[in-house]
C-alpha cells in the first residue's frame, strides 16, 4: 500500500482515503462519493480495529461481510481497497499509541474510556501507510472528527479533512453498521434519538438559547422511556466540542446524543447554526 501510494503521488495524483470498519452502508458510500469528487484516486480501508473496542464491547460480534463490501466498492468504482490483517497493522510487541488529551475525556470518552486512543492510533497508522492528501469522515461520529482534526493539527499531518453529513434511513434513524443488532421493536424505539434531537432543534428555532434548559426538556422525554437508557444529551460547540452554556449567534453547535436501546449503543447528532 505504501509503495502504491508513493508511486501514485509521484505521478501527481491526489489521493483520497476513506477509513472504515466495513459492513458498508450508504453512510460509507457518501464518503466514497465525496472522495471521488475531490480526489484522483480513492482508497477505502476496511479494518475492524481491535484496540478501539473495550474488552466488554462487541469486537467479536461486530458485523462483517467482506464479499458484499467488495461489491459495493466495485459498484462505486473505488480504486483501491486496503484490507490489512490485525497483525499487519499491529506488529509484534506493538507498543506505541497516539492519544489526543482533553477532548477525549467527555461524552463518548466517558462511556468508552479507551476508545479514542484506539481510534487515533489506528488512524495515524492508516495516514502513515496511505499518506493521503485528503481524508473523509462522517458527521455521524462528530466527536471522532473533532479528535482526528486535533490530531492532524498537533502532529502536523499535511492532510485535508472533509466532514460529510449524516446519511439517514427514510424514517430518520442515522445509518450505522450496528443497526443490524436492533430487533423490530428496538428499531422502532431507536427513532426516539432522532426525534429528541429534533425536539431540541425546535426549541432553538423558537428562540431558546439556554443550553441547559434545552437539554433538561429533552432529558424528560427519556424518563418515562424504560427500554432506552440515555447516556448523554448535550449541546457542544462545533469548533471545540466543549459543552455550551448560552447559545450565541454566528456560532455552530452539535446537539449530541447517545443511548442504549436494549443492548445496542447508538449515537446521533444534529448540526445547528445560530443566526
Ligand atoms: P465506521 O464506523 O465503519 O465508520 C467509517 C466512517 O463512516 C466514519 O467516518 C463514520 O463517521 C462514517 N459514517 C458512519 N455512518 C455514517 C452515516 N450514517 N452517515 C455519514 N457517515 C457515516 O468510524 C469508524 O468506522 C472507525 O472509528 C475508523 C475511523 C475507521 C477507525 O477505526
Amino acid at each position: 500500500m505504501q509503495l502504491i501510494s508513493s508511486r501514485l503521488k509521484s505521478n501527481g495524483k491526489i489521493i483520497g482515503l476513506v477509513p472504515t470498519m466495513g459492513f458498508l452502508h450508504e453512510g460509507h458510500t457518501s464518503l466514497i462519493i465525496k472522495s471521488k469528487e475531490q480526489s484522483d484516486i480513492t482508497i477505502v480501508s476496511i479494518f475492524v480495529n481491535p484496540i478501539q473496542f473495550a474488552p466488554t464491547e462487541d469486537l467479536e460480534s461486530y458485523p462483517r461481510d467482506i464479499e458484499e463490501d467488495k461489491l459495493i466498492l466495485k459498484k462505486n468504482k473505488v480504486d483501491y481497497l486496503f484490507l490489512p490483517s490485525a497483525h499487519e497493522i499491529y506488529q509484534q510487541k506493538f507498543n506505541t499509541y497516539v492519544e489526543v488529551l482533553g477532548l477525549t475525556s467527555k461524552f463518548e470518552g466517558e462511556f468508552r474510556p479507551t476508545h479514542f486512543k484506539g481510534v487515533t492510533t489506528v488512524v495515524a497508522i492508516l495516514f502513515n501507510i496511505v499518506n493521503p492528501h485528503k481524508v473523509f469522515f462522517g458527521q455521524k461520529d462528530a466527536q471522532q472528527v473533532s479528535v482526528i482534526k486535533k490530531m492532524i493539527i498537533d502532529l502536523h499531518y499535511d492532510i485535508e479533512l472533509f466532514l460529510c453529513p449524516i446519511v439517514r434511513e427514510p424514517d430518520g434513524l442515522a445509518m450505522s453498521s450496528r443497526n443490524v443488532y436492533l430487533g423490530a421493536d428496538e428499531r422502532r424505539r431507536a427513532l426516539l434519538l432522532y426525534q429528541s434531537l429534533n425536539e431540541a432543534r425546535e426549541l432553538i428555532d423558537k428562540g431558546e438559547r439556554n443550553a441547559l434548559s434545552i437539554v433538561k426538556k429533552v432529558n424528560n422525554i427519556f424518563i418515562t422511556e424504560k427500554t432506552i437508557h440515555l447516556n448523554y444529551i448535550a449541546i457542544v460547540e462545533y469548533d471545540t466540542f466543549l459543552a455550551a452554556d448560552i447559545l450565541k449567534s454566528g456560532i455552530s453547535y452539535f446537539i449530541i446524543i447517545a443511548a442504549k436501546v436494549g443492548k445496542t449503543r447508538l449515537i446521533d447528532n444534529l448540526l445547528v447554526s445560530i443566526k
